[in-house]
């Protein structure tokens, strides 16, 4: 049963995914990874139902029900045009019989593929704002939804990443269910992007039990985080109670690190599933390295959060080009080899 006791109360609940996620074992990659085989599991975020599923889901039930409630016809929100959150928003619209409408930097045309053309069939209408940084993205947001309001529309607006408390709760929940299904968790490694999931999981698990792998989307991730683990926790988080791994930021954002790929790489050939370039490899890449330096102990019971993501790997020309080039070529005679 999903425990909804927390944070404010909507008058509406909207569910959007299909609870509980699961959470599966993953011995061959343990094994690879150094690990024991029976210490790592995976809770598959990726798999809450909506609209391609991932992490967002479960905040926007709370987002989006707090915009029902308000009377909302029209959700307004930002990211960068490959954005999971904008993507799940525009499903969360869909589902909900709400208007979208993504503000996203840059100009139209440049890319249509993943999570921008699932955008498209979702229904959303896209503003693109032209050449801003994040603070003049917010304002140009906050500009459309005064227009939204003088065209007679009831608009809300959800904040880049779904990340505010009433967003942070919907992973304060996960986290008690990861506790019913796994109830001797030691480790918890999940992706820290705008810092919500992250946040919510500190909250219901404790600092010392979740390690965030920063994927460099926040100028100041540990006070964000901490932040918001304060106002949905109830009792106050320091940041440097808090376990971030900053190694795996690497050239920036929206790159393809080598630690990242060769996370993608041994995750789908060892378990075939597949984690996205951004969030879920560099989490992965940050989960591999604290094995390798100790932070993680083989033995201990880890639990790696699928946060989703998948669309946005076909967005991600340099990915698929990696991907491809990694097609082994069958060869008569040169059977059980890899080459
Ligand atoms: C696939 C995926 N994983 C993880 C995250 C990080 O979550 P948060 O923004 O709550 O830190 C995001 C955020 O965009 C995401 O899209």
């Amino acid at each position: 049963m999903i425990d909804r006791s927390s944070g404010p109360k909507p008058d509406r609940w909207v569910t959007l995914g299909s609870w509980p996620t699961p959470v599966e074992p993953a011995p061959r990659l343990a094994e690879a990874i150094g690990l024991a085989s029976g210490a790592l599991w995976m809770k598959r975020d990726d798999l809450g139902g909506l609209g391609g599923g991932g992490n967002k889901v479960r905040k926007l039930e709370r987002t989006v029900g707090v915009a029902l409630a308000n009377g909302a016809d029209t959700l307004v929100t930002t990211g960068a045009p490959q954005s999971n959150h904008a993507r799940l928003t525009a499903a969360a619209g869909a589902r909900s019989g709400l208007r979208v409408v993504l503000v996203f930097p840059g100009e139209p045309g440049r890319s249509g593929s993943g999570n921008l053309a699932l955008d498209g069939l979702f229904g959303a209408r896209v503003h693109w704002a032209g050449d801003v940084d994040r603070g003049q993205l917010a304002t140009v947001a906050a500009d459309v939804v005064d227009e939204l309001r003088r065209d007679g529309a009831s608009p809300e607006l959800i904040p880049f990443g779904g990340s505010n408390a009433v967003g942070a709760y919907g992973y304060v929940e996960a986290g008690r269910e990861l506790l019913d299904q796994v109830p001797d968790v030691d480790v918890v490694v999940v992706a820290l992007g705008s810092g919500a999931t992250m946040a919510g999981l500190v909250a219901s698990l404790g600092a010392d039990r979740v390690i965030g792998v920063d994927v460099g989307a926040l100028d100041e991730p540990a006070e964000v985080v901490t932040a918001l683990a304060g106002q949905v926790g109830g009792t106050s988080v320091s940041a440097d109670q808090l376990r971030i791994r900053y190694d795996q930021v690497g050239a920036g954002y929206a790159q393809l690190t080598p630690a990242s790929a060769e996370a993608l790489r041994l995750t789908a050939r060892s378990e075939g599933i597949v984690l996205d370039p951004i969030y879920t490899g560099r989490a992965m890449a940050g989960l591999i390295a604290a094995v390798r330096d100790g932070d993680i102990a083989s033995d201990a019971k880890t639990v790696f959060v699928h946060t989703g993501g998948l669309p946005g790997l076909f967005g991600h020309p340099d990915t698929v080009r990696w991907a491809e080039s990694a097609l082994g070529q069958y060869r008569p005679g040169r059977a059980g080899t890899d080459s």
